[in-house]
């Protein structure tokens, strides 16, 4: 089968196109021809070792010490079941579906092997397989965090880079759990960003949220700019802000930081839970979640698609796409 490979850590140029052995599926497994993928974040991170600040040393330890240990990047897909192995009740061969391999990657293929009882569900009938190839890594990240925080209906929420894909996925999570959502981005996104439910929107290059006096019972930050000491004063009393993007201090100080105040700091990394996984396949079903696409490029410019995703500045996700 083809697969984007690479073999040494670099620009986007280190990805190439290659014949690589077509996987069988195991007990318990199926195996999935993938009509779509994306290039995300964490693919960027993985091929580049461009890591958070404090976190560099354990790029290497994350991804492979001398070179990548797995050659093909891609935490997610759409497509149908074209084998299952022994024991499998859960799917048929023909059966459309997205997947999350999450930090296991091997996406950016003709083919993947997964196990059928993680996370692989049924794709949602209103969405191409191109925005289902983009639900998961957004997706899966904001009900981890939503859940860490605890999330009410009624909270007033603030989403910190609203139109990436990550935060694009808060925003209409948000909304979907009853939040009252103030969406920041730039001058550009702010169209976007109101069309995916915020109820109001900051742009960054104009105002600055934390200069308002407005409090929020939740912030998540996207984008790394957004750290405690910085949004302290915009936390209601019992505040929660949520570190998707933040560095090693941030991470070390999180259990302290905010006691005084009786806020909580929730950072690390989103952990996916297979029932979260279900209720994510749920929501977009019921038209609550339309994943936001940048761009779709075909596997053969896959170079191009992680240009587009190093540029930081893509709407949603970028997404690439295979056979028919
Ligand atoms: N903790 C975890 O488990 C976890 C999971 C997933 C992702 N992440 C991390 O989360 C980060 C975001 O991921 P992503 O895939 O959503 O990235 P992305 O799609 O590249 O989005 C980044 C967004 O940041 C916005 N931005 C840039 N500068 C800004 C500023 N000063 N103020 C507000 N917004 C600004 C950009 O929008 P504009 O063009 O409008 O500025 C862009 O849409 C990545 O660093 C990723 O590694 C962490």
């Amino acid at each position: 089968m083809r697969a984007a490979v690479y073999e040494q850590y670099g620009a986007p140029e280190v990805v190439s196109i290659r014949d690589v052995p077509t996987p069988t599926p195991q007990d318990g497994e199926v195996l999935i021809r993938i009509r779509a993928t994306t290039v995300s974040t964490g693919d960027w991170r993985a091929r580049s070792l461009a890591m958070p600040p404090g976190f560099g040393p354990f790029g290497r330890l994350a991804f492979g010490l001398r070179r990548p240990r797995q050659p093909i990047l891609g935490t997610e897909l759409s497509g149908t079941i074209e084998a299952i192995g022994a024991g499998v009740h859960e799917f048929r061969a023909g059966d459309e579906v997205f997947a999350f391999a999450d930090a296991k990657f091997g996406c950016h293929a003709e083919l993947r092997c997964l196990p059928a009882s993680g996370l692989v569900a049924r794709k949602p009938a209103n969405l191409s397989f191109e925005q289902a190839a983009a639900l998961s890594f957004g997706g899966m990240t904001m009900l981890s965090f939503f859940r860490r925080g605890a999330l009410a209906s009624g909270e007033r929420v603030l989403v910190n880079g609203a139109s990436g894909t990550v935060g694009s996925a808060a925003v209409q999570l948000a909304r979907h759990f009853g939040a009252e959502v103030t969406a920041v981005c730039s001058g550009a996104n702010v169209d976007l960003v109101r069309a995916l439910g915020a109820h109001r929107v900051i742009d960054y290059t104009r105002a600055d949220f934390t200069a308002s006096g407005e409090r929020y019972d939740m912030i998540v930050d996207t984008v790394g700019n957004a750290g405690y000491s910085r949004v302290k004063r915009s936390l209601a009393e019992h505040g929660r802000l949520l570190v998707v993007l933040g560095g090693f201090l941030d991470l070390l100080l999180a259990p302290l930081a905010g006691r005084i105040r009786a806020h909580r700091v929730i950072a690390g990394p989103a952990l996916a839970r297979v029932e979260e996984f279900d209720r994510l396949a749920a929501i977009a079903a019921a038209g609550a979640f339309t994943p936001v696409i940048d761009q779709t490029y075909p596997l053969e410019r896959i170079v191009d698609a992680h240009h587009r995703v190093e540029t930081g500045r893509k709407r949603g996700s970028v997404v690439v796409t295979l056979g028919a």
